[in-house]
């Protein structure tokens, strides 16, 4: 496979149009066979569904070449049924998993010339979403959606590569108690572009969102979850109805315990504790772990002691891990890597 000619090793993460996007639409209460398409653009109703009331979730997954040279991408079951849940929660059809990880597959497949190579850096990103199609005004839900599939290949999530963030505890809330927060739905990231520009313009990189019913609890970042590191050693990581459930955070967890011998835990955990971790990170497909070293609430820094230069040595040990089992240098639990 002849590889695009792209500068891998200077991608940040932004959106590289590739050339095929897996296309599937709901109509009558069922869902057609789908195709690849050429066509990036979407021609829908002023009034659709998505466009008024946001009817819309979506995925987000990577696809890598592994050592050997052969192209995969990492647990698509989870995404399917992550799906499966945000599409219930906005009454949505659900696009059934075995189609989803075909889908996926499919189209890497097709964009393979896209695929960074091992060792570049870069990965590709895929992003399969759904949308309320159809015209809507009164509020209820679409009758006709359309799933796609793209890809785009990315360089790091945050700017600075692997260079320790500093966050600010943010006084905007992120997700009600019984709310969305666990379900991937564009809501919920439209609802952070205010916090996210104002801790930008601030200095910060980004917002630690606290439980909205206490506001004394971490919850998550806006794209990422948290994990932290106990001075003797443990790794934990919040408990929460209101977050996303990471698929990275749970495959760390299993990581931490099974290739590292170390204690993993998921557990509430307060502001007031901050100060007695000795790492912090942040997890997700995009950040994969980017390393926190500051956090700042309400003009109080809290500075990890694993500092500001380099990442801290578990949350290292935790990153070499998990890219390892992605690249295919480390033996993958059954199910993990799935060839494409
Ligand atoms: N939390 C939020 C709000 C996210 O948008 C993401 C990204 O998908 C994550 C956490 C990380 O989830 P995952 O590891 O499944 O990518
Ligand atoms: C991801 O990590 O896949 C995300 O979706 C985070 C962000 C780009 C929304």
């Amino acid at each position: 496979m002849e590889k695009k000619s792209i500068d891998w090793a200077n991608l940040g993460f932004g959106y590289v149009q590739t050339d095929y996007r897996f296309v599937s639409n709901f109509k009558d209460g069922a869902w057609d066979e789908g195709i690849m398409a050429q066509d990036a653009n979407i021609v829908i109703s002023e009034c659709a569904c998505v466009l008024q009331y946001a009817q819309t979730v979506f995925e987000g997954m990577k696809a890598y070449t592994t050592a050997d040279g052969r192209t995969v991408t990492f647990r698509p079951d989870l995404n399917a049924e992550r799906m499966e849940q945000s599409a219930r929660r906005l009454e949505m059809p659900v696009f059934p998993k075995d189609k989803f990880v075909e889908a996926v597959l499919k189209t890497i497949k097709a964009n393979e010339a896209y695929v960074p190579p091992y060792g570049s850096g870069a990965t590709l990103y895929v992003r399969p979403f759904m949308f309320g199609s159809n015209a809507v005004i009164g509020v209820k839900p679409a009758d006709e959606y359309q799933f796609r599939v793209f890809t785009t290949p990315v360089g790091p999530y945050f700017k600075g590569g692997v260079k320790p963030l500093t966050i600010r505890v943010c006084d905007f809330d992120r997700a009600a108690p019984k709310g969305t927060g666990h379900i991937k739905a564009g809501l919920n990231y439209a609802m952070s572009l205010y916090a996210i520009m104002d801790a930008h313009k601030e200095g910060y990189d980004e917002n630690m969102y606290l439980d909205a019913a206490t506001r004394t609890k971490v919850e998550e970042t806006g794209g990422a979850n948290f994990l932290f590191v106990t001075r003797d050693g443990k790794v934990v990581t919040p408990k929460s109805n209101s977050i996303l459930p990471s698929i990275t955070r749970r495959s760390l967890m299993h990581v931490a315990k099974e290739y590292l011998g170390m204690e993993a835990e998921e557990r509430e955990i307060y502001v007031e504790e901050l100060a007695d971790f000795a790492e912090c990170g942040l997890c997700g497909t995009a950040a994969v772990i980017s390393p926190v070293g500051k956090v700042v609430d309400h003009g109080k820094e809290i500075c990890f002691p694993s500092g500001m230069t380099e990442m801290g040595p578990v949350t290292r040990k935790l990153y070499e891990t998990l890219t390892g089992i992605q690249m295919g240098t480390i033996k993958a639990p059954e199910g993990w890597v799935v060839e494409v």
